[in-house]
């Protein structure tokens, strides 16, 4: 057993400012994708503690780490064994520490990503379950029914999981014949855990807590809004649920239920005895009118708000947004957060690029984002997986378009007041692989919708930090998703002081922000149509031009654009910040 180092917080002012979340800059790593120190195509903690450096120089505040844990990687890491270690494949609790250490050292914070909904079927809880006769206390930490029909056959309730299939799974008794059902709302190698039992609760105030003491600054609340579930019988069929409005009420059996904030209020407690208190956020894909519940200061803190990562690339869908979002953080004292690419969806480079026919508003996905309600109105937003599904190809996309409108907005994005969260990889303005042969996909949402989901294996290849070399620097011997040719000309390395190269313009962005970021409020400006103008306090201006040709900027000195200026005015699909 490793003990935990003493983590000198002393290291800088931000370092002990219990704000320091309400503006940062959130960098999420997907730990596998990232950076390969051993060579085994899996990329690791020691991958990241080397690349501190690069972390720092990109200007970010914090790093928010999707799970490390041990898993099968039945779902990339979110089907979690042991809550309170290190996956094997990606080091030890000491490779935790010293990356811990070497972030806070760099004045960087650290998210850990916490996935309290569902276990993994490899977790010893479930293990014992399974072993564990029909009614047992083991059984009770999960959610098992007996089946319905003359021998149990068919499961309690027609659920669909959200990565297709059913929501069930039959288990097999000791002695071979057909047992009990459990419910897992992902995949079947996810069993969903019961929040109402006591022990489950206590397990987790003691996860939080061994993460907490070891320094972890904060944490990410994957589906947050799943955990407690009403599943008194006799359980609704699919169609008695019915689908739209479900989520407004909160009487759903398992979808944002009021009593889940029951859960994060004891949650606060834990994090409030910390100096400077844990932070928290919650991806929870609920009605907007519902979400200040999971971000109040007696709550999580902070919600992810997935609203500009649905829009589309459009100036007054982005500025209902930004008013909507900014008022609902001012009325719970949140701050907002912005994003628009996680491990979850196409990455925006590629969104906005996409060919003409099947552009955002067209190009329908069948299959929800994950915990979303496939009808609901935050569903509707669409991500791109439909062109993936189709075959889609970096040449069938616009890419230098899609490259050129995902600067302009996260130029926007980063002039916002709140935090903004960035997914690894956009700073090199990398675009979705579509090209992934099925045998080398990993995604469960691929295979459990066979022709229906493509999945997110495109946003999860491993990185290329080099033009050439094995796996574009990513490691010494290959990388677990295959990289594409066109990879090497993104490479870190190729932008690496390059004047105009997105990598430079994202440290450039984020440098600034730091130096002009004050208090936590925007004023809109006039201006034409398809322009955003807005005004933060200290006399910096954010202007977007999402039209088709150039306007004139406003008096000012330039200090960033993410395109360069065409005879002093700003062109079509650019952002250009003056003080
Ligand atoms: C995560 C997904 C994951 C799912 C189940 C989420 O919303 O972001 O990557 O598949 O939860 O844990």
């Amino acid at each position: 057993m490793t003990t935990a180092p003493q983590v000198d917080l002393t290291l800088s002012p931000r370092m002990t400012d219990p704000d320091w979340w309400r503006q940062a800059a959130v960098y999420q790593i997907y730990p596998r994708s990232f950076a390969d120190s051993n060579g085994d195509g899996i990329g690791d903690l020691k991958g990241i503690t080397a690349k501190v450096p690069y972390l720092q120089a990109l200007g970010i505040n914090a790093v928010w780490l999707s799970p490390f844990y041990p898993s099968a990687l039945a779902d990339g890491g979110y089907d979690v064994d042991d809550y309170r270690n290190v996956d094997p494949k990606l080091g030890t609790l000491a490779d935790f520490d010293e990356m811990t250490a070497a972030l806070h050292a760099a004045g960087i914070k650290l998210i850990a990503d916490i996935v309290p909904n569902h276990s993994s079927d490899r977790h010893e809880w479930f293990k014992e379950a399974l072993a564990a006769p029909k009614g047992s206390a083991a059984r009770e930490r999960y959610i098992f029914r007996d089946g319905k029909g003359e021998n149990g056959e068919l499961p309690p309730a027609d659920w669909t999981s959200v990565f297709g299939g059913p929501a069930w799974e039959r288990t097999t008794d000791a002695d071979g014949t057909p047992g009990q059902w459990y419910m897992h709302i992902f995949a079947k190698e996810q069993p969903d855990l019961n929040w109402d039992n006591p022990e489950v609760r206590e397990d987790f105030l003691k996860t939080l807590k061994f993460w907490s003491d070891r320094g972890v600054d904060g944490f990410r609340i994957d589906v947050a809004h799943a955990l407690t579930k009403d599943l008194s019988e006799p359980l609704p069929s699919t169609a008695e649920l019915g689908v739209e409005g479900q989520l407004l009420d909160g009487s759903h059996p398992f979808w944002d239920r009021d009593e889940v904030h029951g859960i994060y209020a004891e949650w606060r407690r834990l994090f409030n005895q910390y100096t400077p208190p844990r932070t928290a956020v919650a991806e929870a894909w609920v009605h907007a009118s519902r979400r200040a519940r999971y971000a109040s200061p007696e709550g999580l803190g902070q919600a992810f708000n997935f609203d500009l990562l649905q829009a589309d690339f459009d100036a007054d869908a982005f500025r209902s947004i930004i008013t909507k979002n900014l008022a609902e953080a001012e009325a719970t004292g949140a701050s907002s957060t912005w994003v628009f690419s996680n491990h979850d969806v196409v990455r925006h480079a590629t969104r906005y690029g996409l060919p003409k026919a099947l552009e955002l508003a067209e190009a329908t996905p069948t299959v929800a984002a994950p915990g979303a309600d496939a009808n609901s109105e935050e569903a509707k937003g669409q991500d791109g997986k439909a062109w993936l599904l189709a075959g889609g190809k970096p040449s069938d996309v616009d890419a230098e378009l899609g490259l050129r409108r995902a600067r302009a907005a996260t130029a926007l994005l980063l002039a916002l007041p709140g935090s903004a969260y960035l997914y690894n990889g956009e700073e090199l303005g990398l675009q979705e692989v579509g090209e992934i042969p099925e045998s080398e996909r990993q995604d469960p949402a691929f295979f459990r919708n066979p022709g229906v989901d493509i999945g997110r294996d495109g946003c999860r290849v491993p990185l290329p930090w080099t033009a050439d070399g094995s796996s574009y620097g990513f490691g010494s011997d290959g990388a677990h998703l295959p990289q594409p040719e066109w990879f090497a000309g993104y490479a870190a390395s190729a932008q690496d002081g390059v004047d105009g190269s997105t990598l430079e313009f994202y440290r450039s962005a984020l440098a600034l922000r730091t130096e002009l970021q004050g208090a936590e409020t925007l004023q809109w400006l006039p201006s034409a149509a398809d322009v955003l103008h807005f005004t933060r306090p200290g006399g910096w201006h954010s202007v977007t031009n999402f039209g088709t040709t150039a306007v004139e900027l406003p008096a000012g000195k330039v200090v960033l654009a993410s395109a360069p200026l065409v005879d002093g005015k700003l062109p079509a699909d650019t952002t250009a910040w003056l003080v």
